[in-house]
């Protein structure tokens, strides 16, 4: 058979460490698969310890002799990195420190995502597939395609699959069996201590999770905790926020975005779904298709889980309010 042409993968802070964690992987093939070829597109700032650093991780990209990687792009030039991209994978902002809420970036890290969004606007495929991990990401990504005109806004999507990686192991250990076991496992909202993990609805063996666990208690006041403060936790142990498990969920991520029937959890543009406001990107369960996705949307909340939604659709709204001045421009 005909080998398949490369795809061109876009990824900004590319000598950051969740790059360092990422990029081997897709080269290795594990995002879009052991038979399709890359070219890896690597955006770093213009300034010479990254722009250094990013040379010594195309040589060890090099030194891997990895068959699918068929190209590499060094640059600081966004449009140079972005040009003729199929996904575009936005890493590069700062991450937050200890005692940091993520929100706290928002100032410093949305006026990348104004740039970044105009320039994929103007130089990416026209199907492009925009997936952002910078954080806040929701509110990165509501900035970044703000700037669509040629493409459509529901062609950017934000990462929340670490949070919905997090729950499962959460519930899994807590109940004894494999993480596989965990299924229907959804995260709504923010990425941000406020995102509701759906327990009501995810199952264990194949049974709804609340009867197995059999402590409601549990599931409200130290699971939905432990999965929304995890970020946090991993911040305050490791004194730098996580990596591999961010990079791993980057993978997970775009591999399900990019595998047709696949039902995950992704933020996306709202439209008014589980009562979010308009326009905002939150987390839900989406069906990815042959060229996207389709947001579930007609899933049943009980009281409990609509006024947690509530809670991180307020959050969202807030932060959008933080960066007006960002929006519309
Ligand atoms: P890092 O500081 O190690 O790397 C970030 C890199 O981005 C740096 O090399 C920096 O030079 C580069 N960068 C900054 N501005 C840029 C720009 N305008 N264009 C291109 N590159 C730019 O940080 P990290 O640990 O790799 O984390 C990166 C981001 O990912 C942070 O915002 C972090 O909070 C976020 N993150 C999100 C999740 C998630 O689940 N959504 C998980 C982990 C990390
Ligand atoms: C995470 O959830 O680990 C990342 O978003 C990093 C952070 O600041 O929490």
């Amino acid at each position: 058979m005909a080998e398949k042409s490369p795809l061109r993968v876009a990824v900004t802070g590319a000598a950051g460490n969740v790059s360092y964690a990422l990029l081997f992987r897709i080269a290795a093939g594990e995002m879009f698969g052991p038979d399709q070829p890359v070219i890896l597109q690597l955006l770093e700032i213009p300034v010479e310890g990254p722009q250094k650093a990013l040379k010594g991780v195309a040589m060890e990209l090099d030194d891997c002799a990895f068959p699918l990687l068929k190209g590499m792009v060094l640059t600081d030039n966004p449009d140079a990195a972005f040009g003729d991209a199929d996904w575009c994978l936005l890493v590069g902002s700062k991450p937050r420190g200890p005692g940091m809420e993520r929100a706290d970036l928002l100032k410093d890290n949305g006026k990348i995502f104004i740039g970044q969004g105009r320039s994929i606007d103007a130089v990416a495929a026209k199907t492009t597939r925009v997936c952002v991990v910078g954080n806040p990401c929701n509110t990165n990504c509501m900035i970044a395609a703000d700037q669509a005109k040629r493409l459509s806004p529901d062609q950017f999507t934000a990462m929340v699959r670490l949070d919905q990686n997090r729950a499962q192991t959460q519930l899994a250990q807590k109940a004894g069996v494999v993480v596989t076991s965990v299924s229907d496992l959804y995260i709504y909202g923010n990425h941000s201590p406020t995102m509701f993990a759906d327990f009501t609805h995810a199952k264990i063996g194949g049974k709804p999770a609340a009867e197995v666990i059999g402590d409601d208690a549990w599931l409200k006041t130290e699971f939905l905790p432990t999965v929304g403060k995890r970020g946090g936790a991993i911040v305050e142990a490791r004194g730098v926020s996580s990596a591999g498990s961010a990079a791993n969920a980057v993978v997970d991520y775009v591999r399900d975005l990019a595998t047709p029937g696949t039902v995950h959890a992704v933020a996306v543009a709202t439209h008014g779904a589980y009562g979010f406001a308009d326009g905002l990107w939150a987390g839900m369960p989406v069906r990815s298709t042959a060229t996207g996705y389709e947001a579930i949307t007609n899933i049943d909340m009980n009281d409990f889980a609509k006024s947690r939604i509530a809670i991180t659709n307020e959050e969202l709204v807030g932060e959008r309010d933080t960066v007006k001045e960002m929006l519309g421009a």
